[in-house]
């Protein structure tokens, strides 16, 4: 079958160096249960659930079947004066799974849009509340909220706003990382600190801008696209406290682990820990196809309702063509039909536990290894860097991983596993071996 029967010069590859991958292509052309198949005829086991988004593995038949029935029966219909009756069915079945009085879900379509909206949504809230000068953010070094100026702006990875300066929003700061060097290795369980990593906030940051100006904090409950880093014991319970002490509205970005990642429905259930708004996208549709959200407490929607103005008039302005597509709902109602079913996120819990085991077990002492994380179902272990060439020794593994069949994440110099839920036993020995290896041959 004439699979690489394609030329490269019309599709510019998001967050890949272009130039090289020019040379060594990395095609996929099927996919089912753990395993891709390559243009040119290879097998792949899908070790980070396709950028952390497909719990319940490849081709699931309950979602493809939803979706083209779906299709069969209400296409698309306009977002806006009008509503399709998946979004009402999707909304309520992830509100019944979310925390505390998480009520209120706004789609949209990407983790991205999630992370704007709900900036949005917390200067909107302010400000129908009548604390319009409410209007600082304040992100996290290393966190990571997507691409958009908003997202962006309260994201902390350097290379991904070290171009866009002029552009990012003027009111943000950010606290300082959680990574304690004295513990590096984390094994299946929050680490203790001595450090107090929300000292800064409260001494520092607070005073600067005035505790009552500042609208949200927004913060990844397990920082994931920076590389699997754990907060300390406490830390988000304490960060909580902070923001209803000061009335600051508390953001939790669980692209990655809401829906099962961390054993529970979301980060905020793992910590015990209720924000006011919580983000999601990638797993709630097995990532078959494009949905994210902001869940919102009630106070919020409430406050938002609560105004003067004539009924005809729309209390938020803010919306995407596309929020609540009834084809994203439909396999959002399917995906979370089936993690229920097959109860998979307990199956993520069990399974985090024996990658973790793997990673602990295989990697300590291999060469250039300086930590090693594990939590839930996703591990990382961290490389000391080519001196002069950061991430080039982990980006050469993750190709020598590929080449060898596993496909592995590279960030900065940290590689992440993160398998989706249904992952063997077997599996996770195939890709902790592959990466072992990988990691002996590049020291
Ligand atoms: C925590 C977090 N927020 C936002 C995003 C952005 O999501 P998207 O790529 O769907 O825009 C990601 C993507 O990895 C993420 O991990």
């Amino acid at each position: 079958m004439a699979y690489n029967d394609f030329n490269m010069d019309s599709h510019w590859l998001p967050f890949t160096p272009n130039r090289h991958f020019r040379k060594e292509p990395r095609v996929f052309v099927r996919a089912d249960g753990m395993h891709f198949t390559t243009h040119d005829g290879r097998q792949v086991i899908d070790g980070i659930s396709s950028l952390w988004c497909v719990g319940a593995g490849h081709n699931r038949k309950p979602i493809n079947e939803a979706i083209k029935k779906q299709l069969d029966t209400l296409d698309y219909a306009t977002a806006f004066n009008a509503a399709n009756d998946q979004a009402f069915l999707a909304a309520e079945k992830i509100a019944a799974m979310a925390p505390g009085d998480l009520n209120k879900v706004l789609f949209c379509n990407s983790g991205s849009e999630a992370a704007d909206t709900s900036l949005k949504v917390a200067l909107a809230y302010h400000r129908a509340r009548g604390e319009g000068h409410r209007n600082v953010f304040i992100g996290r070094e290393r966190g990571y909220h997507g691409v958009g100026f908003g997202g962006m702006s309260v994201g902390g990875i350097p290379s991904n706003r070290k171009v866009y300066g002029a552009a990012l929003l003027p009111r943000v700061d950010h606290m300082r990382f959680i990574h304690d060097p004295a513990n590096a290795y984390i094994h299946n369980q929050e680490p203790q600190s001595q450090e107090d990593y929300l000292l800064e906030l409260e001494n520092r940051i607070l005073p600067l801008h005035d505790p009552s100006n500042v609208a949200a904090i927004i913060v990844e409950p397990v920082a994931g696209s920076a590389g699997w880093y754990i907060p300390p014991q406490g830390y988000l319970k304490r960060l909580r406290e902070i923001c209803d002490k000061h009335g600051i509205l508390l953001i939790f970005d669980e692209v990655i682990t809401g829906f099962g990642r961390m054993g529970t429905n979301f980060g905020a259930d793992f910590y015990g820990v209720v924000p006011d708004m919580l983000n999601f996208a990638k797993c709630v549709t097995n990532g078959v196809i494009p949905l994210g959200g902001v869940i919102c407490r009630d106070r919020i929607y409430d406050a938002m309702m609560k105004t003067d103005a004539p009924e005809h008039v729309i209390e938020f302005f803010h919306g995407y063509t596309y929020s609540g597509h009834p084809v994203s709902c439909a396999a959002a109602i399917a995906t979370l039909d089936l993690y229920q079913k097959e109860n998979l996120f307990q199956r993520a819990g069990e399974m985090g536990k024996v990658l973790g085991d793997a990673f602990h077990s295989t990697f300590k002492g291999l060469p250039n290894v300086i930590g090693i994380r594990s939590l839930g179902l996703a591990a990382a272990v961290e490389l000391a860097p080519i001196a002069g060439k950061p991430g080039k020794r982990a980006y050469d593994i993750f190709l020598d991983c590929f080449k060898k069949g596993s496909l592995v994440r590279p960030a900065g110099d940290v590689l992440v596993i993160a398998p989706p839920y249904v992952v063997e036993k077997e599996h996770i020995s195939t890709l902790v071996n592959t990466l072992a290896d990988s990691i002996k041959a590049h020291a």
